[in-house]
């Protein structure tokens, strides 16, 4: 098979832009066309579709992927997976990567992907799904104040009311802003109002997921799935708050490293057994298959590993430092994971840590302030083994690259070690300047 396949690339963030960076590099890519030109690192790369990219108007697409000779739809995002993009442009001669609409549920809904765990024992935090504002609070003020227990008992009540309070996730897709943990239980109240009552993520919020608080660090366990075969990536760490040290807001995520120490071959082995093998066949036995990404958020707890979060895509940073690494042909990966055929194919890394350095703009993430000129792109792309990708910046009219979004650039490095690829990555980012903007300095530091 060495023919070449014209791809459709759907999405328009840093994650699609390193999709985009690997698939250009495939001997077996024909012609590539995006669906967000407005990204000035994918404009470079891929030609734009002519027609409307909406599920109202996905005839449109279907139409343009017939016209083209699509033979491969990558989609990077998890909103298109979740309204059906996979079912839609699926057909005779093109292969779709990504889940169907039913699959993505794991991402999409967080309460059906809470009972889908538990009928299946897959370790993860004890929750409580809610419907109505009154029960969620009054469940809310029963872990607070639980009723008055006798000696030895009152005691562990006394224990258990002094603990932080539960996590409050509204179940729907909210652009990652909808898990609020709370520091008192005055906050997790607010919470609720915020999902339930002001609707701050609108129908995303109907029904909200009351989640134990789990304690421990996070890593993201990501795995190519082709129905039946199931491919474990290196696993990576991810840095969502938005400040050094894990403080101040969660975010889509500053920055990712890759493999991550932080988890051990034993416990990955746990993982890929109780959690990804677990859950996919619990899917088989809801009569759902599924093919794409299966990406796990877990947790090491002092109780094992649990998961938080399934997502149905790759993580974005997670996939920079993936595509960083790996040596093998995207496409070959791609179409193996459509066709079911991933046992048949050897996927080759590259043996050096990669690191990726988020650069975000000035308000990010509530209210980004865009338009700022970006400079030292070039020269940050010339340090050694070091790649830059774009998430939000767009060119503009008189050829300079401006600010156009929150999350703004990736600085992505290989190094021989996590050390020597964070100080790469760094000094990349030290040669890109824009007004505002905002970067963790501790990226990896604690795998160093
Ligand atoms: P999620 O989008 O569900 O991964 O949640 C976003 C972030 O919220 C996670 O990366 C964790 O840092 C935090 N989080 C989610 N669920 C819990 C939990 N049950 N206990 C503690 N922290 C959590
Ligand atoms: N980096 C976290 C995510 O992609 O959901």
């Amino acid at each position: 098979m060495s023919d070449t396949i014209n791809v459709l690339l759907i999405g328009g963030g840093g994650r699609e832009h390193a999709l985009a960076i690997k698939l250009r590099q495939s001997k077996r890519l024909g012609e590539l066309w995006i669906t967000h030109p407005e990204n000035a690192g994918l404009a470079k790369l891929g030609k734009p579709v002519d027609v409307p990219v909406s599920i109202r108007e996905i005839y449109r697409l279907q139409q343009f992927c017939d016209k083209n000779n699509i033979g491969l739809v990558v989609i990077g995002p998890e909103d298109p997976l979740a309204e059906g993009y996979a079912d839609k442009l699926a057909a005779p001669g093109r292969l779709v990567f990504g889940p169907t609409a039913e699959a993505a549920k794991l991402e999409s809904d967080k309460a059906w992907a809470k009972q889908l765990m538990k009928s299946s024992s897959i370790p993860t935090g004890d929750a409580r799904i809610f419907t109505d504002a009154r029960a969620a609070k009054d469940y809310l003020a029963s872990r607070e104040h639980p009723p008055a227990l006798e000696g030895k008992a009152q005691k562990i009540a006394g224990k258990a009311a002094a603990e932080l309070p539960p996590v409050i996730k509204a179940a729907g897709l909210a652009k990652g802003k909808g898990v609020i943990v709370p520091a008192t239980f005055k906050e997790a109240n607010e919470a609720i109002d915020r999902i339930m009552v002001a609707k701050e993520f609108g129908e995303a919020g109907a029904r909200v997921v009351i989640e134990e608080r789990l304690e421990g660090p996070e890593v993201s366990v990501l795995a190519i799935v082709d129905g039946h075969n199931i491919l474990v990536l290196p696993p990576c760490q991810d840095h969502k708050r938005l400040l050094d040290g894990d403080k101040g807001p969660n975010t889509g995520g500053m920055g990712a490293y890759c493999p991550a120490p932080i988890i051990d071959d034993a416990t990955l082995a746990i993982v890929e057994r109780d959690v990804l093998v677990a859950t996919l066949d619990a899917l088989r036995r809801e009569g759902i298959e599924y093919k794409g990404v299966l990406y796990a958020g877990i947790m090491l707890t002092a109780a094992g590993p649990k998961v938080l979060e399934f997502n149905c895509r790759f993580g974005d940073p997670e996939c920079q430092p993936l595509m960083a690494r790996l040596n093998s042909d995207i496409i070959e990966l791609l179409c193996a994971a459509c066709t079911g055929t991933l046992d048949k194919i050897d996927v080759e890394w590259d043996e050096r840590p990669a690191c990726c350095v988020v650069m975000a703009a000035r308000g990010y993430p509530d209210k980004p302030k865009k338009g700022a000129v970006i400079e030292g792109l070039d020269a940050a792309a010339k340090v050694k083994d070091t790649s830059v990708t774009i998430a939000g910046a767009t060119r503009t009219k008189d050829g300079t690259v401006a600010v156009s979004g929150g999350r703004v650039l990736g600085v992505t490095s290989l190094g021989d070690t996590i050390a020597d690829a964070r100080a790469r990555a760094y000094e990349a980012c030290d040669k890109i300047t824009f007004e505002g903007a905002q970067f963790r300095r501790d990226i990896a530091a604690r795998s160093t």
